[in-house]
């Protein structure tokens, strides 16, 4: 039996990849280790909290005793790191907490699996550690690190790191950079999701500066078949992009939202621009399609409408996720743009 330390599995990512290795690999026991921080929901797991290969453990990453613990007492072999502070907004209104995360978190781990000789450590990154591309060309994994948000930092900083561990002290690790991530259980603090929920309620939607940034979009599911094949075949130390060529402006990505919403171009509102905004990421994966077999399941066309139709089927969770505190930060993100 594969035996699994999954850090942030509460998450987006994090709770779609437990999902997955529940439902697919029946030979994998999942620590999941998670904070619960306002994007850590336990309902997202909903009926995989209970599951006989599933434990959850409340806790934080940078808890040293706590780590070393779960790593002894579940005899791990792996760690999938998705624990972070993930939202480049916030990063920017306070970045301590994505150094104290992402980068010290990150350390805490990897003290752990050293001295405890597990024998993977994949560390989830992100393509915004490349920093931002012109109107041309695309990231592979030998484009230098350039981040450009105090987010975007402490995840280039957490690589170096894992690197670091990998070539001082021989520590089995891989990093997955992935472009932007949709689909079912994404906090509507991102695009996507806070694009839908203005929609639904005929909200204005906040877009920022002229609406002509470009992201690479990949459904959720892609990017956790991508990290399985990762931790499943991965040479140590190899790094990889993983992304599924859909390129989008943000407002054609809008636009679909309220066609297939029935809803009128006239809720777009431009607001002031994110400061230091990444003009365009684009992600060569041909590494991990030619040299792992890994491939998207879905275009974005599909993903897209799969993402919109499990909102509208899903108004009970989104209706808990945006009550309580995300007013609060929802007021506070908007009201001066
Ligand atoms: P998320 O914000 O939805 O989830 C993060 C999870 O980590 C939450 O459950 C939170 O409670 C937990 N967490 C935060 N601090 C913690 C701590 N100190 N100890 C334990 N748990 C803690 O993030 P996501 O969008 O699911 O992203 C997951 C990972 O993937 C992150 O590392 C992110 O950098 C990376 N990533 C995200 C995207 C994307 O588009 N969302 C793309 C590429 C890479
Ligand atoms: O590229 C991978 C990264 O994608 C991940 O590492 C991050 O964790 C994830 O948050 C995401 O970062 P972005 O900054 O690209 O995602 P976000 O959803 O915040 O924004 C996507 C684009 O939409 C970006 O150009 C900013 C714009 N935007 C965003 C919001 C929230 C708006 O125009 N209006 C908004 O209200």
């Amino acid at each position: 039996m594969k035996r699994i330390l999954i850090t942030g599995g509460a998450g987006f990512i994090g709770s779609n990849f437990v999902r997955m290795v529940l439902s697919e690999h029946p030979d994998c026991l999942v620590v999941n280790l998670d904070k619960l921080t306002y994007a850590g929901n336990l309902e997202n797991l909903a009926e995989f909290v209970d599951h006989a290969n599933h434990k959850f453990v409340h806790g934080d990453i940078c808890d040293e005793t706590l780590v070393r613990k779960l790593i002894d007492e579940y005899r791990i072999d792996a760690i999938v790191n998705f624990a972070a502070e993930s939202h480049v907004d916030r990063s920017i209104t306070g970045p301590r907490v994505f150094i104290d995360t992402n980068v010290s978190g990150t350390l805490t781990l990897l003290e752990a699996a050293r001295d405890k000789n597990v024998q993977c450590f994949v560390q989830v990154s992100t393509d915004e550690v490349y920093g931002s591309l012109g109107a041309e060309g695309m990231f592979t994994e030998q484009t230098p690190l350039s981040p450009n948000s105090p987010y975007s930092a402490s995840k280039a900083s957490a690589d170096h790191l894992v690197r670091a561990f990998g070539h001082t002290w021989g520590l089995p690790y891989n990093i997955t950079r992935c472009s932007n991530n949709y689909g079912p259980y994404q906090f509507p603090e991102k695009l996507i999701p806070l694009m839908i929920n203005n929609a639904l309620n005929d909200k204005p939607l906040p877009v920022y500066g002229d609406g002509m940034y470009v992201r690479d979009w990949l459904y959720v599911y892609d990017h956790c078949t991508a990290i399985w094949q990762v931790l499943e075949k991965a040479p140590s130390g190899e790094i990889y992009n993983i992304g599924g060529c859909n390129e989008k402006p943000n407002l054609e990505v809008i636009r679909l939202i309220l066609s297939h919403l029935n809803k009128p171009d006239t809720l777009i509102q431009y607001v002031k621009d994110r400061p230091g905004h990444d003009r365009r990421y684009a992600i060569d994966a041909s590494k991990i399609i030619n040299e792992l077999g890994w491939k998207p399941s879905v275009t974005f066309e599909q993903g897209i409408v799969k993402t919109i139709d499990w909102y509208l089927d899903n108004g009970p969770w989104l209706a808990h996720v945006v009550s309580g505190d995300y007013q609060k930060y929802y007021d506070t993100m908007y009201s001066g743009r």
